[in-house]
Parts: C-alpha cells; structure tokens; sequence
C-alpha cells in the first residue's frame, strides 16, 4: 500500500511516498480504507520532532482520519464492515490503510464527505470541549478568536456561533480576515497592525469580551488578556507562533478573569475507556446535520500533496483544514 513516511526529524519535504506493507486487523481492531487525512500544524511538528510527545522513527504521519472499514479482527462486531467511520488513529493514517482500535471509530453518516468528517475531528471536537466544557462561553456573550483563519480558529468560529455566541475574528492579514468574515460579522481585527487593542477597543465599544480562543501564543497573548472584561476567560489552545508567553499575573486579579488550559487530546486520553471523544462527536455530526454548523475544508491533494500542506501550515500560509483525499 502507498503511505506518506517520515524517515528522519526534519522539513516536511524530506517525507517520502513509500510501498508498505499493507496491515492487517488485530483481535479488537478494525481495518479500514483510508478516505481522507485531516492536516493541522500539529501534524508539521510531528515531522519535525518539535512536539512535546517524539513519534519514534520511522513513522507515518497523520492522525485525523476518515474511511470505511474493510474488515474487523476478532471480538468486533462484523456489522461495522462497510461503514464509514471517523477515528483519530494512534497509528499514521497517511496511508492506504490502517488498523486500529475498533473502540476509537466513530460511524458518520455516509452523506457527510469524509473530508469533512476527517477535517472536522480534532478541530471541532476540541472547539466544542474547550468554549463547553472548559470555557462555560454563553449564549450572548462574545467570543474572540485569535489565528481566526486557522483549522482551529475556525473551528471555534463556527461553533461558537452555533452556541449562540457573538464572535470577533482576529488573524494577520486582510485576505485572511475576509476568508473568515462569514463566521464573524459583527467584527474582525488585523493583528499585525500597530494599536490593534485601541482599533479593537474603539470597534468593540459597548460590548465586553468574555472569553479569547487562543491558539497563537507569541506575543498576541498578553494583548489579548489585556482585552477580557472582568470575569473573562482565556482559553490557552496552542502556540502556533512559536513562542511560549508569559502572563503578569496581576492581569488575572485585576481582570478577576481565568487561563483556562484547552487539551482535548489530554482529555480524550485521561478517560480512553469511555472514549471521550465520543458523545462530543456525535452532537457535532447532529448539529452538521441539522446545518447549525457548517465545517470548511481545503483538499490540498492526494498523499503527494502532503509535504506542500504541511508547509503551508508551517510557513503561516494555509487558510482554512487542508485535507488530503487518499484513495479513489
Ligand atoms: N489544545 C488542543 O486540543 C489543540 C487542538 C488542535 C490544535 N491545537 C494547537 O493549535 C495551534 C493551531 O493549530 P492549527 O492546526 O489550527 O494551525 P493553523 O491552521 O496553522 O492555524 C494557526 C494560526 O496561527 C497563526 N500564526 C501566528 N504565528 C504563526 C506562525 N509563526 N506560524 C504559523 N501560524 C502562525 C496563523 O494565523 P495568522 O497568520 O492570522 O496569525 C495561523 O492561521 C497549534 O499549536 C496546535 O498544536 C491544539
């Protein structure tokens, strides 16, 4: 089977197309044909061995994940075959197959496009955890979102709106703004401008910002929490920027507003036995169906295309889920 494979810590570039041999499904696992592979920046630092948690080498990349099941091993039950189902995979999906647990599949609906049930995953599912369950965001209040044009920025756009919530797009460039202009109506904020909290402020007169969606990090952070009324909340997702930032504290006790830490691999993985992800997904796939959210992908390209997208994310040039469609 063809499959992306990263052979040494480095640029996406030195990926390489490889012949693998083709897995087969372990007792408890389901085998299934690879549709389409959901890319985030995540992914690049993988390749890169920049992540917190180094894959060990060789290894193939990819983990948000789309395809129908083409067999099950034993102890799973046959009706899965034919289904499709969305799974993040703890083994690299950027392949022709992949066997993994049958306990991580989730069944979508087969009218839903597997790029956007693979493109949807992580983003959506960790939108969703992070303004619900972490971030308490209410229906009326309103919710900034930094790196607005991102996969994740994008996502809590989205979701956010569905929750019933005002949203202020902010990312680095007017293209990007525009890209996300539907998902935030009321405002949208070019941080790359000098003064963008007094344009921000100014444009936001009479509203408070109760709660940021930060996934950026850098030096947008501090400027961010300065923005919170009283009671806000800053949602730490990731630091796309690079660059860890450090808070003044008295920011937090003179806003009487929180840093709430976001991590819903963590969270998927402190309870696996109950499959965390699960019940989130399925209100997300209700509400896709219902046409109360709307995910937006990019299909970057077949498996070849995945060195380029993931430069992409890494050059801060991507807008938008790039998808890769494997297979027919
Ligand atoms: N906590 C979780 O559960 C969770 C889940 C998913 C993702 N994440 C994290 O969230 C972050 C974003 O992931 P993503 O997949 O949404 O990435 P993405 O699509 O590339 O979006 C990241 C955004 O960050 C901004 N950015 C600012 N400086 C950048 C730089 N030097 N290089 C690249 N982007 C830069 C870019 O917007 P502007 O150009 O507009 O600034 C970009 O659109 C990553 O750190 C990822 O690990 C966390």
């Amino acid at each position: 089977m063809r499959a992306i494979q990263c052979d040494a810590y480095g640029e996406p570039e030195g990926l390489v197309p490889r012949d693998l041999p083709a897995p087969t499904a372990g007792p408890g696992e389901a085998l299934v044909a690879v549709e389409a592979v959901g890319l985030g920046f995540v992914d690049a630092l993988y390749v890169r061995g920049a992540y917190q948690v180094k894959r060990p080498l060789p290894f193939v990349p990819g983990s948000e994940m789309a395809g129908r099941v083409i067999a099950v091993g034993t102890g799973v039950d046959a009706a899965l075959v034919g289904k499709r189902v969305v799974a993040l995979s703890p083994l690299g999906a950027l392949a022709e197959r992949v066997a993994l647990p049958a306990s991580a599949c989730t069944v979508v609906p087969d009218a839903i496009d597997p790029a956007i049930a693979a493109g949807m995953l992580v983003d959506y599912c960790t939108a969703l955890y992070g303004l619900d369950t972490c971030g308490h965001l209410k229906r009326g209040e309103t919710l900034m979102v930094l790196g607005a044009s991102g996969g994740v920025g994008d996502a809590a756009l989205d979701v956010a709106k569905a929750m019933g919530a005002r949203t202020i797009a902010v990312a680095s460039s007017a293209e990007k703004l525009l890209a996300c202009k539907h998902r935030a109506p009321a405002l949208s904020i070019d941080y790359n401008r000098p003064d963008w909290r007094k344009t921000l402020e100014a444009a936001n007169a009479g509203h408070a910002i109760d709660a940021v969606w930060d996934p950026v990090g850098g030096p947008y952070s501090e400027t961010a929490f300065r923005c919170l009324s009283p009671g806000g909340r800053h949602l730490v997702v990731g630091f796309a920027a690079g660059e860890i930032p450090r808070l003044p504290l008295n920011l937090a006790l003179l806003k009487r507003a929180s840093l709430v830490g976001v991590d819903w691999g963590g969270h998927v993985r402190a309870d696996p036995a109950l499959n965390a992800n699960a019940p989130i997904l399925a209100r997300l796939l209700a509400w896709v169906a219902e046409g109360r959210i709307a995910p937006r992908v990019h299909v970057a390209g077949g498996l070849d295309a995945t060195a380029s997208a993931l430069r992409a994310l890494l050059d801060r040039k991507s807008v938008g889920k790039p998808v890769i469609r494997v297979g027919g």
